[in-house]
């Protein structure tokens, strides 16, 4: 679930519009979902979407009447098309028909929705739900290439078994899905045109064909870091270690498995990048060498294995003449204020996010705390789930970002 204010749509005013489709039934739960995201909610059903799901339900659900007349003279003088169209930050239409998408194209005001997104300035997402057929029709896929090209944003739809029966393209993104893709919608794209360049996760160092060293990192604070990046409006390269987690939609993601692949990858699309952001937990020591066969134990022995230094990726690239603005991480299991601003010195960077780890904190869990430090000032970041926690990093970084480059500039 979504906390209040681990969202970008706390506060937001979003009309919700639902249309005639059998997914009408999925609007309740995104009624809920977009609540507990802090988004301040009216609901707008078109006479059909009453037919699958009751305004009373959803009028419950968002606190707030449902509007559903554009020639009911109480809900106007209530809060009339116009003065809702001005009131929203957003109009999001979830399910959208093939009919209401049909209607929109043709700015047409045959009913209260319709009606309502001709006349706001506001922007306008829709989640489309119907049968396969429908969807792929030329009419529709006409009609959609017109409201994408007048900036309309479309979330989906999924694939799968629809409720006609068939299998195929035209299924509703699930609930929380659209709120994830809302949540983007609504950051502002300070990063446009800004490319970022994250590492993330641990490295595996080969010691024989199954074992190796590596570490707890999950990754899970890179890939957060890697959608604020995107939700700001970079373009977004993540060269991540050995993790199991899912792609921020709209990442570049290239799989590593050693220090030496990431220093390669990065190497590589480093000198276009605007922003680095060296997350990744990457192995201090590897095995001088890696045994081509398994290990074999010899009872009542030791076994000595001999490290060499790996290379340190965010130092080599802060030597670079022309570097990005550089970012590392220090991840420590005390003195976190000292150790971190040492390396900010020491490897020449540009900002480093230092947390403590160990006994519970840090790596493998989903809150986290940072403190960030630069080169003439610091900031605590307090305790949040690591996405909300990324998304202030992201706003701390863009501000240094952009009081480095004007330094420059002056
Ligand atoms: O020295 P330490 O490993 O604590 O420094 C952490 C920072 O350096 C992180 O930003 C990490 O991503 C980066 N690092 C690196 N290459 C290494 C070791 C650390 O880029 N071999």
């Amino acid at each position: 679930m979504t906390e209040p204010l681990d969202s970008p749509l706390a506060g937001k005013h979003i009309v919700l519009g639902v249309t005639g489709s059998i997914a009408a039934y999925k609007s309740a739960d995104l009624v809920r979902r977009l609540r507990d995201a802090g988004a301040e909610l009216r609901v707008v059903m078109t006479k059909s979407a009453c037919e699958f799901i009751t305004p009373l339900t959803l009028q419950t659900l968002s606190g707030h009447p449902v509007a559903i007349d554009l020639l009911d003279a109480d809900q106007e003088s209530a809060m009339g098309h116009i003065t809702l169209a001005r009131w929203a930050d957003w109009i999001l239409v979830a399910p959208a028909s093939a009919d209401v998408i049909a209607r929109l194209a043709q700015g047409r005001t045959d009913d209260l929705l319709s009606a309502l997104c001709l006349a706001s300035e506001s922007p306008l997402a829709l989640a489309p739900a119907m049968n396969n057929k429908m969807w792929s029709n030329p009419a529709t896929q006409d009609n959609l290439t017109v409201l994408r090209s007048r900036g309309v944003q479309i979330i989906g739809p999924a694939s799968g078994d629809q409720a006609c029966g068939e299998q195929g393209e035209g299924r509703l993104v699930e609930p929380l899905n659209i709120v994830v893709a809302m949540e983007r919608y609504v950051v502002p794209k300070r990063l446009l045109g800004k490319k970022v360049l994250i590492t993330a996760g641990p490295t595996y160092e080969a010691i024989d064909p199954v074992r190796f060293i590596g570490n707890r990192s999950s990754g899970k604070m890179g890939f957060a870091i890697a959608q604020a990046a995107v939700e700001a409006g970079a373009e977004v390269t993540l060269i991540a270690g050995p993790v199991h987690l899912t792609t921020p939609t709209g990442v570049k993601r290239v799989d590593v498995e050693t220090a030496q692949a990431m220093f390669e990858q990065v190497s590589s699309a480093v000198a276009e990048s605007d922003i680095f952001i060296s997350c990744a937990a990457v192995a201090d020591y590897r095995p001088c060498q890696t045994e081509t066969k398994k290990i074999k134990k010899i009872a009542n022995s030791e076994l000595e294995l001999k490290l060499e230094p790996t290379i340190d990726i965010v130092a080599a690239v802060a030597k670079q003449q022309l570097k990005p603005f550089i970012v590392g991480f220090a991840a420590e299991t005390q003195d976190v204020t000292e150790y971190a601003q040492e390396k900010l010195q020491r490897k020449n960077l540009d900002m480093i996010a230092a947390n403590q780890v160990g006994n519970g904190l840090g790596f493998a869990v989903d809150t986290n705390t940072l403190s960030v430090f630069w080169h003439n000032g610091s900031q605590e970041l307090p305790i949040a789930v690591k996405t909300q926690l990324a998304r202030d990093l992201m706003m701390l970084i863009i501000e240094q970002y952009n009081a480095k480059n004007s330094i420059k500039t002056a």
